[in-house]
Order: C-alpha cells, then sequence, then structure tokens
C-alpha cells in the first residue's frame, strides 16, 4: 500500500463517516448478517470486530453474545470511531469501540472467543502480518470469520473503466483488491493458514444490490472505499466523469428505472488449533 497510507485510508474513511451504510443500499448489513451465522455465534463469547466502521457487524454481534458476552470494534478512523462510540452509547449496546490499526492491534494475547474481520483485511499494508495477530488474539479454539469482495459484476466493467485513467500506477493496487491473496478462494485460505489458522473453509455467494436509479449509485459510490477513486479526479473533471458514469449505466436501468449490481462477496472462516 504505498501511496496511500495507512492514516491516509483512515482519513478518506472519516469522510465516509456521516453516509457510510445509510443511503439506503442493502449492503454491509446483509454481508454482516450472513458472516454471523456462518460463524455461529453463541451467548457469552467475546468478540473482536475488527475494522467495525459503523457497526454493521458490531451491533448485531452484541446482540447474539447478549449481556453475558463482549463486543470490542477497533477502527483506524476517528471518525468511525466516535459515532459508532455514540451509536453504542444511544442505543445502549453491549459493545465497546476503540481506534486502533487492525494490523498491530494493542490488544492482549488470548483475549478473544471469536475474530470478525468484514472488508478491511485487503485494506492492511501487509494482509498476512493482520492475519497473524489476529490469530494471536484468539483463545485456543477461537475462530476467525472474515468477508472480503470476489470477482466484479462483468456488466459493470464500463462503468470501472471510466475511473481507471485517474488512478496513478503507484495506486494500481486500489484497482486490485480481488488480485494477489485475494485472486482466489484458495489463496487467500493458504493466506490464512500460513498465519496459523487451522480449518479453514471459504463460501462465495452473489448478491443483487438495488440502485433506485443511476444517480443513486453514484451517491452512494461517495459513501464507502470507492469514494477514493472521485477523489483521485480533478475538481474540474468530475462532472465529466459524473456524465460519463450515468451513460454507462443508462443501459443497464431495469423497467422500473433502477441498476442491480451483482456483488459477489466470499466469506472465509478458520480456527485457532
Ligand atoms: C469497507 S469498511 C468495513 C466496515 C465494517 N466492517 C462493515 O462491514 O461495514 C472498512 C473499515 O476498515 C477501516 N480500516 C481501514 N484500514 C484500517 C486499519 N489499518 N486499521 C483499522 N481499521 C481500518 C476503515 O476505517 C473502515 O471503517
Amino acid at each position: 500500500m504505498s501511496a496511500y497510507t495507512r492514516q491516509a485510508m483512515a482519513r478518506l474513511f472519516d469522510r465516509t463517516a456521516e453516509t457510510y451504510d445509510a443511503l439506503g443500499v442493502d449492503f454491509f448489513g446483509t454481508f454482516a448478517g450472513e458472516l454471523l451465522d456462518r460463524v455461529a455465534l453463541v451467548p457469552g463469547e467475546r468478540v473482536l470486530d475488527v475494522g467495525c466502521g459503523r457497526g454493521a457487524v458490531l451491533f448485531p454481534a452484541a446482540e447474539r453474545v447478549g449481556a453475558g458476552g463482549s463486543v470490542l470494534g477497533i477502527d483506524l478512523s476517528a471518525e468511525m470511531v466516535e459515532r459508532t462510540a455514540k451509536d453504542v452509547e444511544a442505543r445502549g449496546a453491549n459493545a465497546s469501540v476503540s481506534l486502533m490499526d487492525a494490523q498491530e492491534p494493542t490488544l492482549p494475547d488470548a483475549a478473544f472467543d471469536v475474530v470478525l474481520a468484514s472488508f478491511v483485511v485487503f485494506f492492511l499494508p501487509d494482509p498476512v502480518a493482520g492475519l497473524r495477530s489476529w490469530h494471536r488474539l484468539l483463545a485456543s479454539g477461537g475462530r476467525l470469520g472474515v468477508t472480503t469482495f470476489g470477482a466484479d459484476d462483468p456488466r459493470w466493467a464500463a462503468v470501472r473503466e471510466v475511473f481507471k485513467p485517474f488512478v496513478p500506477p503507484e495506486l494500481a493496487w486500489t484497482l486490485a483488491i480481488r488480485s494477489g491473496l485475494f485472486a482466489t478462494l484458495e489463496g487467500f485460505g493458504q493466506a490464512v493458514e500460513s498465519a496459523g489458522f487451522t480449518g479453514v473453509t471459504s463460501v462465495e455467494r452473489v448478491y443483487p444490490v438495488k440502485f433506485a436509479d443511476p444517480g443513486h449509485w453514484i451517491t452512494w459510490s461517495w459513501s464507502h472505499g470507492q469514494r477514493m477513486f472521485w477523489e483521485l479526479i480533478p475538481e474540474d473533471r468530475l462532472d465529466a466523469v459524473r456524465q460519463a458514469v450515468l451513460a454507462e449505466l443508462e443501459p443497464l436501468r431495469e423497467p422500473d428505472g433502477s441498476v442491480v449490481l451483482a456483488q459477489t462477496v466470499r466469506y472465509t472462516l478458520a480456527h485457532h488449533a
């Protein structure tokens, strides 16, 4: 992650925090729910939610572990942490939130029964180092649950092309969060094993994600990691790019005017021996 440092990434997410996962799109919450089903949390467990964002995993996890358990969310974006901590208080949730780096969390060994990391591992400069840290934080017999993105929707290739000319070579990796370690389910599974985990299993699912219209997708794309690509575009080109995106999405409209993105999500589970 050469030119986009961890701090720059955190500041990016600071700027998304206000509308993150709050624009009427069925996305992070759905995947969080499925991750929790697959990990099968039970009451009383101690859970760490790495890269907790606005709490898509944190809040349902807190409900599942109940008053006898605990959930700690960590994130490097101060804005995410502050807003989510306020929500924890307002909801009286059985959870806490802390500003902390996911790759080198400053937490005691063997302090958790479950570590969850939903859509964060690919942002780390050294994902395997992050996985090793999470292994260290798990008690014997503990479980890991990670989500990552699978292949892009081929029908949306032209939309992605619109952004490419603005991505400098040193940020090319940002276009490739589905390459390297993340290119295949098997490859990521091996990375998880190399960090010390056993019993690695992965599944992939494709979800239709619906946007009311192309403009809705554009607004939503500013509210999460995709914002990085918008911010690479010079101010005086923004409107032209927006128009180009709208033009590429026009043929994809459904009869009701909406556009649907086929989002592939991977769930990888593993154990601490
Ligand atoms: C795509 S969001 C996912 C948030 C949440 N897990 C969800 O499913 O909605 C990625 C989150 O990881 C956080 N993040 C990125 N790099 C991080 C790092 N090095 N340490 C901790 N958090 C990080 C971001 O601030 C952001 O909140």
